[in-house]
């Protein structure tokens, strides 16, 4: 069977990295499911790269300005940034649970935790999150053509952290205190193999050449029709979480987080805020993150042939979202799988991991 949406009236503090912190959105019963249009709209919300967003100031000034907009939202709404954040948090630190489906008539109680990561729930869950939070961004500042950037991190352009999220960090809602400071501009280039220490003996070119070789291996050396490798393995109702990750979600996905958020090595020993799933959220250069991550899918799929999961328990498989409009709303994996009915494309870029220079 496929995993349930939560019941989110039981949503309960959570258990895993961070122990008793409340991630719960308010209390609902009332849900809306999610209506697919039957055919793109007119104008699509194209993501940039946004190492060239840094070229488009219109751009980076309206970015700037929709996630003022969000924190600036109250503490109830569940469009403020923090409660944004909190979905992450509640969907991958043990706050969510599902009712076990009913089998031959025996209503299972059983409340399940709900996991998204390390399984094949991994790119619809993060689609779907990103999908309700550029809605947001672009509600708040009434321009639906507004998309996130996409950290393009497979070329070697992007193998920094963003300029936009690092320049003017007192005025700059983009900048988060809570980032590795050894990473930060002008600094390093980003090791897509990162282990969690600094101080290896690479030199920038090969940093970049082994990157390449990391994308072409995990994008490229899998057939178009083995999803388990690329979409993770099958997480049923009923089965344990963290059945295991794809290739794309070990690397370069969990690689860029722990780059990203402070040394973990060091005191106070957290990663925050991008180590960690808890914080992960809260800093914005997360949705930039993910928006290369999900651009992979796409990739796979519009460049390389993939194709998506055929099993009824991944399409049937649901979460739920408050948009916009602050409705809670239930989405299912199989609306998700087609970017352009739900309003976004990416900005064509170069993949020089196609051919990488052996
Ligand atoms: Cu939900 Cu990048 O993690």
């Amino acid at each position: 069977d496929p995993i349930p949406a939560p019941d989110i009236n039981k949503c309960t503090l959570t258990t895993e990295d961070l122990k008793g912190l409340d991630c719960c959105p308010k209390k609902t019963d009332i849900i809306y499911n999610f209506q697919l249009p039957a055919s793109p709209p007119a104008v699509l919300r194209t993501r940039p790269a946004a190492h060239n967003a840094a070229y488009h100031p219109e751009y980076v000034a309206k970015y700037r300005l929709a996630i003022e907009l969000m924190k600036g939202l109250g503490e109830d709404d569940p469009r403020n940034f923090r409660n944004q954040a909190n979905v992450h948090c509640a969907y991958c630190e043990g706050s969510y649970h599902y009712t076990m489906p009913t089998k031959h008539g025996i209503i299972d109680g059983i409340l399940k935790e709900i996991q998204v990561h390390s399984s094949w729930l991994f790119y619809p869950f993060h689609r779907w999150y990103l999908y309700f939070y550029e809605r947001i961004l672009a509600d708040l500042i009434h321009d639906p053509t507004f998309a996130l950037p996409f950290w393009n991190w497979d070329a070697p352009d992007g193998m920094y952290m963003p300029a936009i999220f690092e320049d003017d960090p007192v005025l700059n809602p983009l900048y988060d205190a809570n980032r590795n400071a050894k990473h930060r501009l002008p600094g390093t280039v980003l090791d897509l193999n990162y282990h969690g220490k600094d101080g290896n003996t690479k030199d920038d070119n090969t940093i970049i050449n082994d990157n390449l070789r990391t994308m072409n291996s995990k994008m490229l050396s899998i057939s178009s029709t083995d999803w388990c490798s690329f979409f993770g393995h099958p997480y049923r109702a009923g089965y344990q979480p963290n059945p295991g990750a794809g290739n794309i979600e070990s690397i370069p996905h969990n690689t860029v987080h722990n780059w990203t958020g402070t040394d973990s090595s060091l005191p106070p020993y957290t990663g925050e805020d991008m180590g960690v799933f808890y914080s992960a959220g809260r800093d914005p250069i997360f949705f930039a993150h993910h928006a290369n991550v999900d651009r992979m899918w796409y990739l796979w799929k519009n460049n390389f042939g993939g194709q998506d999961i055929e099993d009824t328990d991944w399409l049937d498989s649901s979460f739920l979202f408050y948009d916009e409009k602050q409705r809670l709303v239930r989405v299912t994996v199989r609306d998700s799988l087609d970017t352009t009915l739900l309003g976004y494309d990416y900005q064509c870029a170069d993949i020089p991991w196609i051919d990488p220079a052996y």
